[in-house]
C-alpha cells in the first residue's frame, strides 16, 4: 500500500518536472510587438474632416491624428474603410485611433472611450430649393438618403420613426437626390456645405441636432486617452485647431469647385 502510494507520488513528481522542464523550453510567450506607427482608422468621404487628395486622405482630422502620433513620438498610418466599420475594426485592434467626424453618443460610449470633444457640430438636411425643408418635421415620410451608420441615420429611425435609405457616403446620398432617387439627403453640416458648393439649386435647413466629435480609442488605455486629450487641448489652446479647420475647409471647398 505504502510502496504503491510512494510510486504515484514519485511518478507524479517525474510527470511535474517534465512538465516544468517543457515550459522552461518552449520559447518566451513573443511581447506583441508595439506597431511602428500610430495607426488611424476614418472613412474618407467626409471632408473637410477626411477626405481624399488624389490618393492620399487628408483633412481635419488626419492633422490632429499627426499631432497625436508626434507626441507617441511615431509615424501617422491611415487606413479607410466603411463608416459603419470603423469602430468594430477599432474594437477588433486594428488601430490606435479612430477619427472620422465621430459624434460622442451614449450608445458608442459604452463601447470605446472618447477624447475631449474638437468639434460642437449637427446634422442638417440638404434639399432642393424647388422642394425647400427646414425641419425634421418637414422631413418626415419623405426618402431620406443617409450614410450608413451615422447619427442622421439613427435620427431618421429614433426621431422620424422611418427607414432611411442607406449611402455610403455623403455625396452618393447626394448624386441620389440630385437624380431623383430620394426627396432629401441628412448628413452632418460641414460635408453638407461642402456638397451644395457650386450647387445653386440646393440649400441646408438649420441644425436638426447638436453634436459634439471626439477621437475614439480602445477602452481601456488610460495613458494614450491622456496623450490623445493633451494634444487636442494643446491644439485648442494654442489656436492652432482653428487654422486647421481653416485650412482644410478651404482646401476642401476648392477640391468641390474643382468638381472632383
Ligand atoms: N458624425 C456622424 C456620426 O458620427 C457622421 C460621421 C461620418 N464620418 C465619416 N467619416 N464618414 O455618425
Amino acid at each position: 500500500m505504502k510502496k504503491t502510494a510512494l510510486l504515484l507520488l514519485a511518478s507524479l513528481f517525474a510527470l511535474g518536472t517534465a512538465f516544468a522542464d517543457e515550459e522552461a523550453a518552449a520559447p518566451a510567450a513573443a511581447e506583441p510587438a508595439a506597431p511602428a506607427a500610430v495607426r488611424m482608422i476614418t472613412e474618407a468621404t467626409f471632408p473637410p474632416y477626411e477626405f481624399r487628395q488624389g490618393t492620399d486622405v487628408v483633412g481635419i482630422d488626419v492633422e490632429i491624428c499627426k499631432a497625436i502620433a508626434a507626441a507617441l513620438g511615431k509615424e501617422l498610418s491611415i487606413e479607410d474603410v466603411e463608416f459603419d466599420s470603423v469602430l468594430p475594426s477599432l474594437i477588433a485592434g486594428k488601430a490606435e485611433l479612430a477619427a472620422a467626424g465621430i459624434t460622442v453618443t451614449e450608445d458608442r460610449k459604452m463601447k470605446v472611450d472618447f477624447s475631449v470633444p474638437y468639434v460642437r457640430t449637427g446634422i442638417v438636411v440638404v434639399y432642393a430649393k424647388d422642394a425647400p425643408c427646414e425641419d425634421g418635421a418637414a422631413a418626415a415620410g419623405k426618402r431620406i438618403g443617409v450614410q450608413n451608420g451615422t447619427t442622421s441615420a439613427d435620427y431618421v429611425r429614433e426621431q422620424l420613426g422611418q427607414e432611411p435609405e442607406m449611402f455610403d457616403s455623403p455625396a452618393s446620398a447626394f448624386a441620389a437626390l440630385k437624380q431623383g432617387k430620394v426627396d432629401l439627403v441628412i448628413a452632418d453640416i460641414d460635408p453638407a456645405k461642402n456638397l451644395i458648393k457650386g450647387e445653386p439649386d440646393y440649400d441646408i435647413s438649420d441644425f436638426l441636432t447638436v453634436e459634439e466629435y471626439a477621437i475614439a480609442i480602445k477602452k481601456g488605455q488610460p495613458e494614450l486617452l491622456a496623450v490623445v486629450n493633451r494634444v487636442i487641448e494643446g491644439l485648442q489652446d494654442s489656436g492652432k485647431l482653428d487654422e486647421i479647420v481653416d485650412e482644410w475647409t478651404a482646401k476642401a471647398d476648392a477640391l468641390q469647385s474643382a468638381g472632383e
